[in-house]
């Protein structure tokens, strides 16, 4: 299994991140949460959607996980919370007993992995009987926008052969309940949910971050290192990012698969 995560850690990419919080991010799963839980929350990032259940359960405790010691020291130094710890760990090998969590999370890192039902197995493995494994991805080919800015289509051309070359699925999204099912997980149910970006600050902050990251950071890196893309087609790229931005009817949307499922 060759796996390599696609986005990297620039300042860009964590910026983005950043942005995420519970309600626009896991709201199926604020739905079933309830106060005094422990909760798990792997692939954390940057740890907003993390300190925002932390929040949610009240009494409970969370656990935020990555695999990137860089990411799990900066979540750790921003958000404090008497029930709230970060630390460093593997989707794929929990250092952690059977039934450990009463709720499992992952946002948006089975998109990023060679073997998602393995990984969605060992979340279910630390998950309780009867408690709640939670995943949500994007679904890349299915994000639409408007104005049809040609080098948009190139932008995601390039970005799914990149996050495939790297062994991951961009298309998670539409994926999660046929892994789900593999893994073993009962109960299952799929919904979906979208980002929409539409205002012209929004569309300033996304097409910025799009922008800086298919130009300036590990996904350029690999776009040229892997044949995919040379420097004109990814500056080409970034423009069209700035061009849509720039536009007053500009509309971009995000849909995401969102599983529940029970051990
Ligand atoms: C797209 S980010 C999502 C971060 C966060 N969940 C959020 O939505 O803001 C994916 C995260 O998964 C982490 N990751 C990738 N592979 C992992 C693995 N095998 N085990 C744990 N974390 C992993 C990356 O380091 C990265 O921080």
């Amino acid at each position: 299994m060759t796996e390599r995560y696609t986005h990297g850690h620039d300042d860009a990419v964590l910026r983005s991140h950043g942005w995420r919080t519970a309600e626009n991010s896991a709201r199926y799963l604020l739905d079933v949460l309830e106060p005094g839980a422990s909760v798990l929350d792997v692939g954390c990032g940057v740890g907003t959607i993390t300190a925002d259940l932390a929040r949610a359960v009240g009494g409970g405790h969370v656990l935020g996980l990555d695999r990137s010691a860089e990411v799990v020291a900066r979540a750790a130094s921003t958000h404090r919370a008497a029930n709230l710890r970060f630390d460093v760990g593997d989707v794929y090998d929990l250092d952690h007993p059977d039934g450990a969590f009463d709720v499992v999370h992952a946002h948006q890192v089975l998109q990023h992995l060679g073997d998602p039902v393995r990984a969605l197995t060992e979340l279910r493995r630390v998950c309780r009987p009867g408690g709640i494994v939670a995943v949500r991805d994007a679904d890349f080919s299915a994000m639409s926008w408007w104005p049809a800015v040609p080098g948009l289509q190139e932008w995601r051309e390039v970005y799914l052969q990149v996050a495939r070359a790297n062994g991951g699925e961009p298309d998670a999204g539409r994926h999660l309940l046929g892994w789900a099912e593999r893994a073993g997980l009962e109960q299952l149910r799929w919904s979906a949910s979208t980002w929409c970006f539409t205002s012209e600050e929004d569309r300033g902050w996304w097409s910025r971050t799009w922008a800086d990251r298919i130009t300036a950071t590990d996904l350029a890196d690999q776009a040229i290192e892997l044949g995919v893309a040379d420097r004109e087609l990814l500056e080409r790229c970034g423009d069209a990012w700035t061009s849509w931005a720039s536009h007053p009817e500009g509309c971009f949307v995000v849909p995401h698969g969102e599983v529940i499922g029970r051990p």
